[in-house]
C-alpha cells in the first residue's frame, strides 16, 4: 500500500483565480466590452456583472482560503483597473492589489500574482490588441507601473495566463470578423505575429519585472491541450501541438519557472481533432472527464522545456457534483505524484478554482472548490475544499 509523499515546505498548495472571473464591475476591459456587445459575439451567454464581487470580498476569500490550509493564492491584477486609459496609471487600483497582496501574507497565504489573465483595457483592444506593433512596450509599461504590488512579498509572478488561448482568442476574432466559420472541433490556428508579439510580450514584461524586483520569479502559464493521437495520426498531432503549445512552451526556455494547465485531453485522427468519444464522460464545459491530463502534460512540458521547474498553475473540473470533483483531483493528483516519482520537477499545484465564477460566458460551469450564491454572494465551502486543504495544510500528496 503506498502512503502519502511528503512535501517540501516551499512547495506551493493553493487555489486560483482570475480578476475578471470574479471581481465584478470590471467595465474597462475588452471583455466588459465584448459581453455587452460592443465588439458583436455569439458564445457569450451571461455578462460577467458583479462577478463573485470579490474587488470587495476578497478579505472573506482568502480567510477562507487560509480557514482550510492552503498556503498559498495565485490571484490576477487587472490591468484595465490599474491603466483605464493609455499611460494613465490609477494609484487606487495598485493599492487596492498591494492590500491584497499584504491582506495574503498576513494570513499565511503566499501570493503568485498574474499580471494579464485574458483581459485587457478597451483602449489596448481599440488599437489592435497584440496584433499591435508596440504590444509588447505597452505591456511592460503596465507591469513597471505595477511593480508596487509585487516588489515586497511575492515570490513568484506570472506574467500572461495561456499566452496560447490569447493567441486562439485573436484568431477566433478575426475569423469572425472576416465572415468566416470557427471549426467545429478543434480551434483556429493563431496567427504567428500575433504568437511573436506575446513572446515579446512576456520577454518584456520579465525585463520589466526582474529591473524592478530581482528577487521574484517569473514565469508564464501555458494551456497544455494534451494532444492524443490515434495510431498514424502523430504527424497530424505533432504538426497541430506545434503553433497551438509548443512555440508557447519554447518561449519559456529562460524563465524561472514553467506552468502547467490541464484540464483535458484533445484525440486526433488523421483529418484532425475529433470530438469527444461518445461513451466518455463529459464535464460542464463539454470536456472529457479525463483527470490524467495532468501527468501527460507535465511529461510533455518537462520534455519540451528540459530544466525549467514546473508549478501546476491551474487544474480542476466543472462539475454540479462536488464527489466528482474529489474523484477528478485524486486522479489528477496521483497523475501529478507518478510524474514526480519519475524526476519530474513539479514545485506546486494550484487548484482551478477557488471560486465558483464567470466561466467566460456564463455562470454555467461550476469549477469552485467554494459556492458563491449568485444573489447574496455568500461563500460556501464544498466537501472538496476541505478535502484538498487537509493536504495542503499536511504538505503531502495522497498515495
Ligand atoms: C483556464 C483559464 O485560465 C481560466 O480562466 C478558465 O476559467 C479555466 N481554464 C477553465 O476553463
Amino acid at each position: 500500500m503506498s502512503t502519502d509523499l511528503r512535501l517540501p515546505a516551499d512547495f506551493l498548495w493553493g487555489a486560483s483565480t482570475a480578476a475578471h472571473q470574479i471581481e465584478g464591475g470590471n467595465t474597462n476591459s475588452d471583455w466588459w466590452a465584448l459581453e455587452h456587445g460592443d465588439l458583436g459575439s455569439s458564445h457569450i451567454k451571461e455578462p460577467s456583472g458583479d462577478a463573485c464581487d470579490s474587488y470587495h470580498r476578497w478579505r472573506e476569500d482568502m480567510d477562507l482560503l487560509a480557514g482550510l490550509g492552503f498556503t498559498d493564492y495565485r490571484f490576477s491584477v487587472e490591468w484595465a483597473r490599474v491603466e483605464p486609459a493609455p499611460g494613465e496609471f490609477s494609484a487606487a487600483a495598485i493599492a487596492h492589489y498591494r492590500r491584497m497582496v499584504e491582506g495574503a501574507l498576513e494570513r499565511g497565504l503566499r501570493p503568485m500574482v498574474t499580471l494579464h489573465h485574458f483581459t485587457c483595457p478597451r483602449w489596448f483592444a481599440a488599437r489592435g490588441g497584440w496584433a499591435a506593433d508596440d504590444s509588447a512596450e505597452l505591456f511592460a509599461r503596465y507591469v513597471r507601473a505595477a511593480a508596487p504590488v509585487f516588489q515586497d512579498g511575492v515570490a513568484h509572478v506570472c506574467t500572461i495566463n495561456e499566452p496560447n488561448i490569447v493567441a486562439v482568442m485573436a484568431a477566433t476574432r478575426s475569423l469572425l470578423e472576416g465572415g468566416g466559420a470557427i471549426p467545429a472541433v478543434g480551434m483556429p490556428l493563431p496567427d504567428a505575429a500575433v504568437t511573436e508579439a506575446l513572446a515579446r510580450a512576456h520577454r518584456a514584461a520579465t525585463a520589466a519585472v526582474k529591473e524592478t524586483a530581482p528577487h521574484v520569479r517569473t514565469g508564464w502559464s501555458v494551456a497544455n491541450q494534451v494532444y492524443q493521437a490515434l495510431p498514424g495520426a502523430e504527424d497530424v498531432a505533432a504538426a497541430l501541438r506545434h503553433p497551438h503549445e509548443d512555440v508557447f512552451l519554447e518561449a519559456a526556455r529562460r524563465d524561472d519557472w514553467i506552468g502547467v494547465q490541464s484540464y483535458t485531453r484533445n484525440l486526433i485522427g488523421p483529418d484532425g481533432p475529433l470530438p469527444v468519444p461518445e461513451d466518455a464522460e463529459r464535464t460542464l464545459t463539454g470536456w472529457e472527464y479525463y483527470p490524467e491530463a495532468l501527468g501527460h502534460a507535465l511529461r510533455h512540458t518537462a520534455a519540451t522545456v528540459p530544466g525549467v521547474p514546473l508549478i501546476v498553475t491551474e487544474n480542476g473540473i466543472a462539475t454540479d457534483d462536488d464527489a466528482r470533483r474529489v474523484a477528478y483531483t485524486t486522479g489528477a493528483l496521483a497523475a501529478l505524484r507518478s510524474a514526480m516519482e519519475d524526476g519530474v520537477d513539479v514545485r506546486g499545484y494550484f487548484h482551478w478554482s477557488a471560486l465558483d465564477n464567470y466561466e467566460w460566458g456564463s455562470y454555467a460551469p461550476t469549477f469552485g472548490l467554494i459556492a458563491v450564491d449568485r444573489r447574496t454572494f455568500a461563500r460556501t465551502p464544498k466537501p472538496s475544499a476541505a478535502w484538498l486543504g487537509a493536504f495542503a495544510r499536511t504538505r503531502t500528496l495522497p498515495g
